[in-house]
């Protein structure tokens, strides 16, 4: 009985629904980089050594194929490309990081690169020539290698050197540029830093978490300095952009561990900043403090905020910057269990263990598993977490191991991801004003090489010239952008595209029916559907 409302229902809803896929007015499309994974130039005129340029001279060993950023996408020469490419796919910005190394050789402000202040300049002009926003990154991982050897992120001082940085870069292209994000991943930067990225200092315990305050603290001046010196001028926005994976029990009984790991991987890099009392997640601050003291420590290993620090810190954004991915069930250390320390294993501090599900689709990269449903779930947590706040998604892509300008699977992915977003703006009124696809195209994927590959654009490394060649999921994404609607023309779908009537049957049934009831319902559906 119920089946068969449902197909009625079904069939109805699927031709008369499809209004319900159109994006809110005013929504953003763009596509992000960042500057050593595509630039290049790393040597040229007077630009100096980043902690990736120091870390791929001496540990070739450390990056997959022995590969480098040397050359990159050579984006340094070939920037008037990537514009064109922007432009093709016909989307709102551009969001790309700035090299601090480039700008400010000495990783000081008192000398400015003339050449990394021009090569930036005509980026800012040649995107705003062609009626795209220009969204900038400050700090994406290159920090100069001069500043890691004065002790990099655990320096209190680099809160006041980022600021001076980050001044440079707002005098210079403040007039131009109105998005801003202060610092991509602090989570990779800090905790997979000081494991096993770049500057791959070896020290979980302590070092880690000094960066941990630090970056908070740099972000917080730098949005303050902005705040009250350049926005009354240029009223643009400025927030840091933190990437969060949704995280769900393993099993009955796992609910707590679930809340208590996304407060050590998210909240230590969110609470300071976006909740209302401000400072450390408590529990977090609370285990961490017992253990420091079982182990012997005279302080805690994550170090206090002053109250005046808690204040610095509470309240310092614009919008909520979200990166995302993928997801992981969580579930507590069996005995003799080692947790792994590379990306998304598990958390050493609190003893768990993060897996997927066997049914989750695979990418080619390890850490990277499909779970659009994931998607929608964490944009409900944040505003669980922090209330009806701005959010920009400012990344979510998909990596694969093959060159194919066929690429079904990324489109399939982008699908499936804007779908879980649109119900969550629709059906959760989550307040979600734009949306980044990473990436614009292949391009050094960290210590993965050249191996996988999350570009809507193919780019021949074999080629001297880089030639960037559009995918299928380049014009896929251009349909989207230019229709504002996941109903695009069937020309442009190039995959079995039935979102309109999984979404009539997401929002449809659960009004009917209730929640509770039609989850299972959906789920079955959804495996009906696909
Ligand atoms: C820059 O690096 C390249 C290798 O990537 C090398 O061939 C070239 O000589 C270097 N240039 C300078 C000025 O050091
Ligand atoms: C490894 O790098 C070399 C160039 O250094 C390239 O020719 C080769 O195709 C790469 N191998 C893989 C598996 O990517
Ligand atoms: C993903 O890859 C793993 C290991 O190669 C394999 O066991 C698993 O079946 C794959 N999962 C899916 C859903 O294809
Ligand atoms: C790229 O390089 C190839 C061969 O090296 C050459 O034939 C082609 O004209 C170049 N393309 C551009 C845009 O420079």
């Amino acid at each position: 009985m119920v089946l068969f409302l449902w197909l009625f229902a079904a069939s109805v809803l699927c031709v008369c629904q499809c209004q319900e896929l159109d994006f809110p007015p005013g929504f953003q499309f763009g596509v992000g980089s960042s500057s050593y994974q595509v630039e290049g130039g790393w040597n040229v005129s007077d630009k100096a050594e980043s902690i990736w340029d120091r870390y791929i001279l001496e540990n070739p060993d450390g990056i997959r194929n022995r590969s480098t950023g040397k050359m990159a996408c050579n984006s340094y020469r070939l920037w008037q490309r990537d514009i064109d490419m922007v432009a093709e796919m016909g989307l709102d910005f551009y969001r790309f990081s700035i090299s601090w190394p480039r700008i400010l050789p000495t990783g000081f402000s008192n000398r400015i690169s003339e050449d990394g202040k021009n090569y930036y300049n005509n980026l800012i002009n040649g995107l705003l020539e062609k009626g795209i926003q220009p969204v900038v990154t400050i700090y994406h991982w290159d920090l100069p290698q001069r500043l890691q050897n004065l002790g990099g992120w655990t320096n209190p001082l680099i809160a006041d050197w980022f600021v001076d940085y980050a001044r440079v870069l707002f005098t210079l292209y403040g007039d131009r540029v109105k998005t801003w994000h202060t610092i991509n991943e602090p989570w990779i930067i800090c905790d997979f830093g000081y494991v096993f990225l770049p500057p791959a200092i070896s020290d979980y315990a302590v070092g880690r978490l000094l960066c941990n305050k630090h970056v908070l603290l740099a972000h917080a001046k730098a949005w303050r300095l902005y705040d009250t010196e350049f926005r009354p001028k240029y009223n643009g926005q400025i927030a840091i952009v933190n990437q969060l994976t949704w995280i769900e029990p393993a099993g009955q009984g796992d609910e707590d561990i679930a809340e208590l790991a996304f407060q050590d991987t998210i909240g230590r890099y969110t609470y300071p900043i976006f909740s209302k009392e401000g400072g450390w997640p408590q529990r977090i601050q609370k285990i961490i403090a017992k253990k420091s003291k079982e182990e012997g420590y005279d302080f805690s290993r994550l170090p206090d905020f002053t109250q005046e620090e808690v204040e610095l810190i509470r309240g310092t954004y614009d919008f909520f910057g979200m990166n995302h991915y993928t997801s992981r069930i969580v579930r507590k250390r069996r005995n003799d269990e080692t947790i792994h320390t590379y990306i998304l294993q598990g958390s050493r501090e609190l003893e768990i263990v993060f897996e997927t599900r066997p049914e989750w689709k695979n990418t080619s990269s390890v850490w990277f598993k499909e779970f659009p449903q994931g998607f929608r779930r964490i944009l409900q947590w944040v505003k669980r977490s922090f209330g009806d706040i701005k959010i920009y998604v400012t990344e979510n892509g998909y990596a694969s191991d093959s060159s194919s300008l066929e690429d079904y699977n990324r489109i399939s992915y982008l699908r499936s991801y804007l779908e879980q977003m649109l119900l969550a703006i629709k059906e959760d009124g989550i307040n979600v004003l734009g949306y980044t696809v990473w990436t614009l195209m292949d391009n050094f994927e960290w210590i993965d090489g050249y191996h996988s590959k999350f570009g809507l654009y193919y780019v021949n490394f074999e080629c001297p010239n880089r030639t960037r060649t559009p995918r299928l999921s380049a014009k896929y994404y251009a349909s989207v952008a230019k229709s504002h609607s996941l109903n695009i023309p069937d020309q442009d779908k190039y995959i079995v595209d039935k979102s309109c009537c999984i979404f009539s049957i997401y929002t449809f049934i659960p009004r009917l029916f209730g929640n509770g009831l039609t989850t299972a319902l959906n789920e079955a559906i959804i495996l009906m559907h696909l």
